[in-house]
């Protein structure tokens, strides 16, 4: 299969040396490009800025912003069967970004911000409306949840048209090991327990493939 995977945090720039980002360190995305490699199949990784090593054999797309990953993802999008968002995309960015270096003033500042494209969401309006070429067979995405996990991940998979959501707790962010709640359209909700996210990983994809059989 080809495997298009999205990775870290974006970063959303304030002026040219400053963003707003978010913890995520792309270990997930990064364990989830290097499985599927493993498995023999195709990957693309975009990723946003990590301090990973990028995984032997795929195909690298770095980008900064939601704005850069969402081009990314509409441009690789037709090339894949399936959508892994594990990106951390930032809901966010600022709405009037400066072109030169902000000035400290003795005075409060405060920022305006506007909202991204919600990309997975754009991704299952694509293939909902029957639009072929932006249509990856299958699409999966997390969830990142503090309250009522299964049932906020739920509606996110509804919602986004997905065809698998995982969704865990903000302890897992930048974390080796994350306790993982999997859910798939027609099957109940799997639990994997504190686990390495390489071993969470290998079976996150065995169960994708499982999908498209
Ligand atoms: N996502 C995306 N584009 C965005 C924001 C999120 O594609 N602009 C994707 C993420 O990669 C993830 C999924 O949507 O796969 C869920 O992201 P999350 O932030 O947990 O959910 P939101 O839908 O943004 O809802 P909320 O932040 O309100 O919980």
């Amino acid at each position: 299969m080809r495997f298009l995977i999205t990775a870290g945090g974006t970063r959303e720039y304030i002026d040219p040396v400053r963003f707003i980002s978010n913890a995520s360190t792309g270990k997930m995305g990064y364990a989830l490009a290097r499985a599927a490699l493993q498995a023999g199949h195709e990957v693309t990784l975009i990723t946003a800025p990590t301090a990973l090593k990028p995984p032997a054999g795929a195909k690298l797309v770095r980008v900064e912003s939601a704005a850069q990953m969402f081009a990314a993802v509409k441009e690789y999008l037709a090339r894949c069967d399936c959508l892994i968002m594990a990106a951390a995309v930032a809901d966010y960015t600022p709405a009037h970004p400066a072109r030169t270096k902000l000035k400290k003033q003795a005075a409060r500042l405060t920022l305006e911000l506007k909202p991204t494209v919600d990309i997975l969401k754009w991704a299952g309006r694509q293939r909902r409306v029957g639009c072929a070429h932006h249509s990856p067979a299958l699409m999966v995405g997390f969830a990142l949840e503090d309250r009522d996990l299964r049932a906020n991940a739920e509606r996110k998979l509804r919602e986004k048209h997905l065809d698998m959501i995982i969704a865990n707790a903000p302890g897992a962010i930048g974390a080796d090991t994350s306790t993982l709640h999997i859910k798939t359209a027609d099957r109940d909700w799997v639990q994997i327990n504190s686990a390495y996210k390489t071993t969470s990983a290998a079976r996150i994809i065995r169960m994708v493939t499982a999908l498209r059989a």
